[in-house]
């Protein structure tokens, strides 16, 4: 199956009842496997979790710590860019020129690579002198 096809599928069990929008994330690790998550928001923190952390979860629930490509879609006007805490998360597993597409469900894409998706990435190598 396609990213595209795991994550508009996955998109449907997204746990939104507060802000109910729905967003689906899938991840191709370089193993090969598809891992996908959903939203899931709870009544104290209403911005919950996002699919793009549940997905990285997947993936490492199994053991699985290297991105090869992401895919997130949600219905929205344009392709909804994850949020600044989904982009640390997604560049703490991926190289700089992973591709990330963001998608809406009406067809609109977006790809951009995890090096635009967060310039100037804090990275483990900025503390090498702690
Ligand atoms: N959300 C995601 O799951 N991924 C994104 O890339 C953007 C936002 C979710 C979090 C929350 O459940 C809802 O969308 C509204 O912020």
């Amino acid at each position: 199956m396609s990213l595209k096809d795991a994550a508009t599928q996955v998109r449907h069990m997204a746990y939104a009842p507060y802000s109910r929008f729905k967003v689906g994330a899938a991840i191709r690790a370089t193993s090969g496997t598809v891992y996908t998550g959903v939203n899931v928001e709870n009544v104290a923190y209403p911005e919950g979790t996002c699919a793009e952390a549940g997905a990285i979860a997947a993936m490492c629930a199994a053991g699985d710590y290297k991105i090869a490509e992401v895919f997130v879609i949600a219905d929205s006007p344009e392709p909804v860019p994850c949020c600044g805490g989904c982009r640390q998360k997604i560049a703490e597993f991926a190289e700089p020129g992973v591709q990330v597409t963001m998608a809406t469900v009406d067809g609109k894409t977006k790809t951009v690579t995890v090096a635009e998706l967060l310039p100037g990435v804090f990275t483990a190598a900025h503390m090498d002198r702690a």
